[in-house]
C-alpha cells in the first residue's frame, strides 16, 4: 500500500557545458532519496531537467558559432547520457525550451503582471552573466561577482520588476512556522538574516538579447532566466496536460534538493513568486554543501573539472556513488581525490562488504554443500548481532528521513562490521571440525546471510547494480518478498534450505598503480615518508595463527625444510629457510604467524602457499608463536 506521495526535484542545470563530478554529486544524492521513498513505499516522483535560456547559453553558442538549440540540443544528450549512466532514474526531465514550460512560465508572469505584481521601470546596475544574476553597487565590490568572483558587468535597461518587498514579511513569517522549509539549520540562519536586511524588488526581464521566452505583452523583453528556470518544479506537473492529475497528486514538492549557492534563488525568488500566483510553497528546500579539490572549486578555466564518465568507466557507477555519498558530510562541503575514492573502494566495499559475502558464502559452500541450513537456538553472540541489525535499520530509517545519506551509510557500516567481528568471534571453521557442532554452525552461518540480505536491501537506493549481483550469490535471485523494505521488519526473513553460489568478486582491489597506467605516477608520498602505512594497508596482509602437522628437510637444500600446517581445516605446504635454526622433529605441534594471502611462489619444485614469520639478526632466528598459556585455536586471525 502506497504511504502517500513524495515529489523531489535536482536543479535544473546550464547546458553551458558538460557536467562534472559536482553536478554529479547533487543528481545522485536525490537519486538516492528518490530510490529509498520508492523502496519505503511512497509514491514517488522525480524530476531532474536543463535550464537553457539565458546570457550565459546565447553567448557560449554564439562563441560556438551555432545556434543556441542547437548548441543546448547537444549538451543535454550528454546530461541524459550521464544520468543513464549513473543509474539515475528520474521520472520526468524538463527542458525550459518546450513549449509545456514555457506556456506555465508566461500564465504565470501574466497573472502577476495583471494583479501589479510586476512594473515595468527601469534597471540600472550590476549582472553576473555565468551566474545569471542581478547584483546592486553595494554587492559588489571592485566589479566582482560576490557569488562566484568573476567580473560583473555594468547593465542599464528598461525592465519589469516584481515586487519581492511586498512579500518579505509574509516570507520571513512562513519560514518562521516552518521550520523544516530550509535545511539544514545554517542555510536557514543565513537565508532568515538575508531577508531581514529587506528585499529589493528584482529584475525579471532583459532586453538586450532574446535567448528566453518573450513578455507576451511586450515581446522586446525576455523573462529573467531564474524566473523562467524556477518555475519548471510546477510547470513540469502542470505543462502540457489535459489534466491537472500531477499537480494534485505530487504538488506542493517535498524537497527541492540545491547547492548551496543556490538555496538563496529557492527560499526567497521561488517561494514568493508561489505565493504571488496562489501557489502552495514548497514542504522544503535542502541545501547540499560542494565537492570541492585541494585547489579550491572545480572550473573549466582552471582545467581541474573531473569528469563522472571516465571515473565510472574507471572504478564502476556503484563505488562512484558509494563514494560520493559517504564522503560528503550532510550539508557540508567536501574534498575530492581519487586517492580517497580508492581508498574507500579498497576499505569499505572490497574489504568490509566484498570479504563479508564472499566469506559467508564460501563457508556455506565448503561446510554444507552450499545450503543455507535451518537455525537452530541462537546464543549470546548471536543475539547481540541481531540487536545490533535491529538498530541499525533504525538508525538508518532515521537517517534516510532526514536526508543524512553519508551517515547512513556510516550506520549500515557498523553492521558489516559487526557482522565480518561475528565470523571471528564464532569462527565457523573451528566449529565444522566438530560433527557435534553442525547445528551451532548452521545457525551461524544462517545469522550471517540474514546480516547480508538486511544489508543488501539498506544499501540498495545507494548502489542500484549491486543488489542483483549479490542477490545472484544468495541465492535470492527470484525471492521478492525477501527482498522488500517490509520485510526487515522482521529477524529471519533469508528462506532457509536456500542454495547459494559463489561469484565474482563484488568489489576487486584497486592496486594503486594500475591506475596511472601509463601514465606518470603521481602519488602522495608524505605516508612513505613518515615510514607510516595505513591501517588499510595493514588489513591487506592475512596474517593467521597455523599449526605446524608434519615437517621434513628439503632435499639438497640445507637451510629448507617443508611444512605442512593446518589453519582450521585447511591444510598448505610451506617452504621456510629455517633448518640451521629447528630440527624438523621439535617443530610439529608448534603454533606459528604465517603470511596466508602472499602469492604463492615455488621453491625447489615445492609450491610455498604462505610465509612463516620469525625475527631474527642473522646467526639467530625464532619463529613467532602466540602465548602458549592462551589456547588461540589454529586459523585464527592475527591483528
Ligand atoms: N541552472 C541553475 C539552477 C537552476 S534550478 C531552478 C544552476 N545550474 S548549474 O549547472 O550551475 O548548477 C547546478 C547545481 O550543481 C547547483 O546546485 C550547484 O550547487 C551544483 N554544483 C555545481 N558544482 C558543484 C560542486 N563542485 N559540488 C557540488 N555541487 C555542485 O545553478
Amino acid at each position: 500500500m502506497s504511504k502517500g506521495s513524495f515529489y523531489i526535484t535536482t536543479p535544473i542545470y546550464y547546458p553551458s557545458d558538460n557536467l562534472h563530478i559536482g553536478h554529479a554529486y547533487t543528481t545522485v544524492a536525490a537519486d538516492t532519496i528518490a530510490r529509498y521513498k520508492r523502496m519505503t513505499g511512497h509514491d514517488t516522483w522525480f524530476l531532474t531537467g536543463s535550464d537553457e535560456h539565458g546570457q550565459k547559453i546565447q553567448r557560449t553558442a554564439k562563441a560556438k558559432g551555432i545556434q543556441p538549440k542547437e548548441y543546448v540540443d547537444q549538451i543535454v544528450a550528454g546530461f541524459k547520457h550521464l544520468w543513464k549512466t549513473l543509474e539515475v532514474s528520474y521520472d520526468d526531465f524538463i527542458r525550459t525550451t518546450e513549449d509545456r514550460h514555457k506556456k506555465v512560465v508566461r500564465d504565470i508572469f501574466v497573472r502577476l503582471h495583471e494583479q501589479g505584481d510586476i512594473y515595468k521601470s527601469e534597471y540600472e546596475g550590476w549582472y553576473c552573466t555565468p551566474c545569471e544574476t542581478f547584483w546592486t553597487e553595494r554587492q559588489v565590490e571592485g566589479n566582482m561577482c560576490p557569488d562566484c568572483g568573476r567580473p560583473v558587468e555594468l547593465v542599464k535597461e528598461e525592465s519589469y520588476f516584481f515586487k519581492m518587498s511586498k512579500y518579505a514579511d509574509r516570507l520571513l513569517k512562513h519560514i518562521e512556522d516552518h521550520p523544516g522549509f530550509i535545511q539544514p539549520v545554517s542555510r536557514r540562519n543565513e537565508m532568515v538574516n538575508f531577508i531581514k536586511q529587506g528585499l529589493d524588488d528584482l529584475c525579471v526581464t532583459r532586453t538586450t538579447f532574446n535567448w528566453g521566452i518573450p513578455v507576451p505583452f511586450d515581446p522586446k523583453h525576455v523573462i529573467y532566466v531564474w524566473f523562467d528556470a524556477l518555475t519548471n518544479y510546477y510547470s513540469a506537473l502542470a505543462g502540457g496536460r489535459s489534466d491537472n492529475s500531477l499537480v494534485s497528486k505530487y504538488w506542493p514538492c517535498d524537497v527541492h534538493l540545491v547547492g548551496k549557492d543556490i538555496v538563496r534563488f529557492h527560499t526567497i525568488i521561488w517561494p514568493i513568486i508561489l505565493m504571488a500566483a496562489g501557489i502552495e510553497l514548497p514542504q522544503s528546500v535542502v541545501g547540499h554543501g560542494w565537492l570541492l579539490l585541494e585547489g579550491g572549486k572545480m572550473s573549466k578555466s582552471k582545467g581541474n573539472v573531473v569528469d563522472p564518465l571516465i571515473l565510472v568507466d574507471k572504478y564502476g557507477v556503484d563505488a562512484i556513488r558509494y563514494y560520493l555519498l559517504r564522503e560528503l558530510p550532510f550539508g557540508a562541503d567536501g574534498y575530492y581525490s581519487e586517492d580517497a575514492l580508492i581508498q574507500r573502494i579498497n576499505s569499505d566495499l572490497a574489504n568490509d562488504l566484498g570479504n563479508l559475502v564472499s566469506r559467508s558464502i564460501a563457508m556455506v559452500e565448503k561446510y554444507f554443500a552450499g545450503e543455507v541450513r535451518h537455525p537452530a537456538e541462537n546464543d549470546a553472540l548471536d543475539h547481540d548481532l541481531i540487536k545490533t541489525a535491529g538498530e541499525v535499520i533504525e538508525e538508518y530509517t532515521q537517517l534516510m528521513e532526514k536526508f543524512e545519506l553519508s551517515n547512513a551509510l556510516a550506520a549500515v557500516w557498523r553492521l558489516v562490521s559487526r557482522a565480518n567481528k561475528y565470523i571471528d568471534e564464532t569462527a565457523p571453521w573451528i566449529l565444522a571440525r566438530d560433527e557435534g557442532k553442525a547445528a551451532r554452525l548452521g545457525t551461524v552461518l544462517y545469522n550471517l546471510l540474514e546480516t547480508i540480505r538486511v544489508i543488501t536491501i539498506m544499501v540498495s537506493p545507494f548502489m542500484p547494480l549491486l543488489p542483483a549481483r549479490i542477490w545472484e550469490q544468495t541465492g535470492l535471485a527470484d525471492c521478492k518478498e525477501v527482498k522488500s523494505w517490509d520485510s526487515l521488519q522482521k529477524w529471519g526473513g533469508y528462506p532457509a534450505g536456500t542454495i547459494v553460489k559463489r561469484g565474482l568478486t563484488l568489489f576487486p582491489r584497486i592496486e594503486i598503480e594500475n591506475r596511472h597506467s601509463g601514465e606518470k605516477i603521481v602519488q602522495d608520498n608524505t605516508e612513505e615518508e613518515s615510514g607510516h602505512i595505513s591501517i588499510e594497508e595493514f588489513a591487506r596482509l592475512d596474517l593467521r595463527l597455523a599449526e605446524i602437522v608434519k615437517a621434513e628437510k628439503v632435499e639438497k637444500a640445507d637451510k629448507l625444510l617443508k611444512l605442512e600446517v593446518a589453519m582450521g581445516d585447511e591444510h598448505r605446504t610451506l617452504v621456510a629457510g629455517i633448518a640451521k635454526h629447528y630440527s624438523p622433529e621439535g617443530l610439529v605441534g608448534k603454533k606459528i604467524i604465517i603470511v596466508a594471502n602472499l602469492k604463492p611462489t615455488k621453491l625447489r619444485g615445492i609450491l610455498s602457499e604462505g610465509m612463516i614469520l620469525a625475527a631474527s639478526t642473522g646467526e639467530n632466528l625464532g619463529i613467532l608463536t602466540v602465548d602458549p598459556e592462551k589456547d588461540v585455536p589454529s586459523g585464527s586471525k592475527v591483528k
